[in-house]
């Protein structure tokens, strides 16, 4: 029986989730791998800090020198987040001729190329399943099981914090504060939640995604992001009276013949797969020419469920160890194509607006597909009205606001892009 040695950098709601599967599921891990995996060393942050976890025969330190000096350790676990100091860590691990399984998308969506090639370079494996979509084996399945076929399209629910706060406020009446506070409790947020609100991790994780689904390394400029911080009660209502649900939504597509890829909350339609996905549940729909339409579910945000992805790319290692075969590429797959500027993202916009007289009203617009007097607020003698345009850009979109403000008999009520 051959023992692996491992280092973990990092010991927070990830790390601390390692530790636990490891040290409960010893027997199931040789049966699989052939090898036992032995804890070594743990980096943390602060030393004094109080650990729920048994921790006896390994070395915590707070010095990753203790790490990249060790010539017995053989996979890093890196766990700890954000990009300074993760990169010159990953970059010292790798050159130490260390395997490296980390769960940093802020850092493989930013630096993941140079980093993808120091591995090659120094013959080791980078992986970082854990980056995309926590406990939901996606970018694995993408590479292998997608082979063959051409993705003609990506869209998914991908983080558990915004997913978790939209679905306390539509359902459980908690304000947006509240949800946040409750998604950082159940360690689903990033320490600083700032990128999950936001839509910034999500985009972190669309240009992974799409790097694998699409085989394009897409500057995070390209993405056009948007998060869930402007989202009032009131959408979220207005949204369910229409019949659709707010979802904040990672797309990558062809558009005009360019790849365009979004992140933003959009109007879901309610009988639509994604809109049944609630609180830190992730889902991608992905689309493949030959296979069609296939959805992956799961958590996408937590210790265990994280963990547990961390955990298939270790064993993955241990069998490249096994096989002398360290160091290819997590994904092969590679091409170029014209990326869509972000403003030029395209979607149907789906507006509610009340006219302030009974009239119905005409919208002058290019890009007016349907209008229909859908209800009557009997209160005020308003009607709220639908609008729902062709496919137009955020430039063309923003535009068109700015004209119905002008418009003194309308107000508009929400406005949003539809899923299609
Ligand atoms: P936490 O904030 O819970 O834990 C971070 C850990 O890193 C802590 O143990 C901290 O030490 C340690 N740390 C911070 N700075 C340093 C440093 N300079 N040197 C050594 N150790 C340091 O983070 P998470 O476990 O939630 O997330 C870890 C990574 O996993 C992040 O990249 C995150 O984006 C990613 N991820 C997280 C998911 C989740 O559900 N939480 C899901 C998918 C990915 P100390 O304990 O001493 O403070
Ligand atoms: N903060 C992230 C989320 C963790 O909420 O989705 C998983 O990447």
């Amino acid at each position: 029986m051959k023992t692996i040695k491992l280092g973990i950098v990092g010991l927070g709601t990830v790390g601390t989730g390692v530790v636990r599967i490891i040290q409960n599921n010893q027997q199931k891990i040789l049966a699989t791998s052939g090898c036992q995996l032995q804890i070594k060393t743990i980096v943390v942050a602060n030393l004094a800090k109080q650990r729920h976890i048994d921790l006896e025969g390994i070395k915590l330190t707070n010095q990753i020198a203790d790490i990249v000096a060790d010539d017995e350790i053989q996979i890093v676990i890196e766990v700890m987040g954000t990009i300074d100091p993760a990169k010159s860590y990953i970059e010292a691990l790798l050159d130490s001729g260390k395997n490296v399984v980390t769960a940093n998308k802020d850092l493989l969506a930013t630096y993941g190329n140079g980093l993808i090639t120091h591995a090659q370079e120094n013959h080791v494996n980078l992986l970082y399943e854990a980056s995309v979509a926590g406990g939901i084996p996606i970018l694995r399945t993408i590479a292998t099981s997608f082979a063959a076929d051409q993705i003609t399209s990506v869209a998914g629910i991908i983080n558990g914090t915004s997913n978790y706060i939209l679905t306390q406020m539509s359902e459980n009446e908690l304000t947006y504060n509240e949800a946040l506070q409750q998604a950082q409790e159940l360690g689903l947020a990033e320490t600083d939640p700032t990128n999950d609100v936001s839509g910034k991790d999500a985009g972190y994780k669309m240009a992974i995604l799409t790097q694998f689904a699409f085989g394009v390394t897409v500057p995070l400029e390209n993405i056009f992001v948007a998060g869930i911080t402007q989202i009032t009660k009131a959408d979220i209502l207005r949204a369910q009276k229409w019949g659709y649900v707010i979802k904040l939504i990672g797309q990558a597509r062809p558009v005009d013949d360019k790849l365009s890829v979004s992140v933003e909350p959009m109007f879901v339609r309610k009988d639509h797969p994604l809109a049944t996905i609630k609180n830190e549940n992730n889902a991608v729909l992905v689309t493949g020419s030959s296979v069609g339409e296939v959805m992956f579910y799961g958590a996408g945000a937590g210790e265990l469920p994280t963990a547990n992805s961390v955990l298939n790319d270790v064993l993955a290692t241990v069998k490249d160890l096994q096989l002398q075969q360290t160091g290819a590429k997590f994904n092969n797959f590679s091409r170029t194509t014209d990326l869509l500027v972000a403003q030029q993202q395209k979607n149907h916009y789906f507006l509610t607006l009340v006219s302030k007289d009974d009239s119905r009203v005409t919208i002058t617009s290019n890009h007016h597909k349907h209008q229909q007097t859908l209800s009557k607020q009997k209160n005020d003698l308003a009607t709220e009205l639908s609008y729902q345009t062709k496919p137009i850009s955020v430039q063309q979109f923003r535009t068109m606001v700015e004209k119905l403000k002008g418009t003194e008999k309308l107000t508009i009520t929400a406005a949003y892009p539809l899923l299609d």
